[in-house]
């Protein structure tokens, strides 16, 4: 039986029958399961399908139209079943063949394929570790900030307080309670930034003393009640009308001493301030105290360093002008005044107070010669202080 004997199953008559564009197979392109050729040639045909398909994508196209459900090969094996018992064998045979090839090619391209698209998913998605990369600058804190923080733990290793302040003060924390007269020369020992208007009552804190006064009038209840001590420092940042040079800065940090406590003598304060001088400066540190004169201490005193350059000993010096000691801070006795604008009785009490300047203790620390370096912000300065965070 010749194949045209047998025409295909569930075609349409010819003359009715639009011819579709589409790839995707319609019963219009049914073949017979006997026709040899035609079968031949949908194999051919699917197999150059494949081969054209450069894409897992365009491959499942592919297996659709030429594999598919209803693809003229699959329709054909559909055919098989209602033809003679005769034809059933080569038929199958036939097409069993043909499928076979196809199924086969479609597995071989699919392994290509996916080879092709791994291998460019490799090189793709690769990252090459040995590439350097940008790599940004890590912060640290400032050498002034890790400064005060050491010259903090000294005291916190002692059992003291860390204490704070605002740095916009007013005048009576700043001034008054410290016993600096209103016409009090003493006044304009420090060139003072005050707040607008004239009348605010406000200026930027002078020095770190006025936290001795806020520290007392928050701590005297646990004083007067349980007898506890006020023992507390405060650095922080201090201001005064100063013209920036190697020497000076408008803006500059303190760091204050306060301790309250009935028996508290200057015996106690020079032990501090050694203590203090040894842990900042090694165990040879020796200082020194001269007098003076604070308005909030009594008796007051500078606190000098035997010079780190020479050791006391250079009459040509630069950095003590050969007097053998640079100055440190200032200290003094509590002024019974000061302990009494607190509310405290100044005849059962006392205390001592201190206050240095941190630029100066890094400069005498680290020879640092000029204070503008510490305010430039250039980071090759900082830098040689480490990077501590
Ligand atoms: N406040 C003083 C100053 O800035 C230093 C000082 C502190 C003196 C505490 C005595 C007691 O110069």
């Amino acid at each position: 039986m010749s194949p045209s004997d047998n025409p295909p199953v569930g075609a349409p008559p010819a003359s009715t029958s639009p011819v579709p564009a589409a790839a995707v197979p319609t019963a219009a392109a049914a073949i017979s399961p006997l026709d040899d050729a035609a079968v031949s040639a949908a194999v051919a045909a699917a197999l150059a399908a494949f081969a054209g398909a450069h894409s897992l994508d365009a491959l499942k196209d592919a297996r659709l139209a030429h594999a598919g459900d209803r693809s003229p090969l699959a329709l054909a094996n559909r055919a098989i079943g209602r033809l003679d018992a005769t034809d059933k064998a080569a038929a199958g045979k036939l097409v069993g063949q043909a499928r076979g090839r196809v199924n086969a090619a479609i597995a071989a391209r699919q392994v290509e394929l996916e080879a092709e698209r791994d291998a460019r998913v490799l090189i793709e998605e690769s990252v090459d570790v040995t590439l350097p990369v940008e790599r940004g600058l890590l912060g640290a804190r400032h050498p002034l900030e890790t400064m005060q923080e050491r010259m903090g733990d000294v005291f916190i290793a002692m059992g003291w307080e860390i204490a704070e302040g605002p740095e916009v003060e007013t005048e009576w924390h700043n001034f008054d309670a410290l016993n600096f007269d209103p016409d009090h020369p003493a006044r304009a020992m420090q060139d003072t930034f005050f707040v607008e208007p004239a009348d605010s009552g406000l200026l930027l804190r002078t020095h770190t003393s006025p936290v001795q006064v806020r520290a007392m009038l928050e701590r005297s209840a646990a004083l007067l009640d349980e007898g506890r001590g006020i023992y507390v420092v405060c650095p922080g940042k201090t201001f005064r009308t100063d013209e920036l040079d190697a020497t000076h800065t408008p803006v500059f940090h303190q760091i204050e001493g306060l301790a309250i406590d009935k028996g508290l003598t200057m015996a106690h304060l020079k032990g501090t301030l050694d203590h203090f001088a040894r842990a900042m400066f090694g165990p040879d540190a020796v200082t020194r105290l001269r007098p003076s004169y604070f308005p909030f201490t009594e008796p007051s005193a500078e606190m000098d360093l035997r010079c780190f350059v020479c050791g006391g000993v250079d009459p040509d010096c630069r950095t003590c002008s050969g007097t053998g000691w640079i100055e440190w801070g200032g200290c003094g006795m509590t002024h019974p005044n000061v302990i009494r604008a607190a509310g405290i009785d100044p005849d059962v009490y006392t205390g001592f107070a201190f206050g240095m300047g941190v630029e100066r203790t890094l400069m005498f620390r680290h020879g640092v010669t000029d204070m503008r370096d510490m305010v430039e912000g250039d980071v090759r300065f900082s830098q040689q202080f480490g990077m501590e965070i």
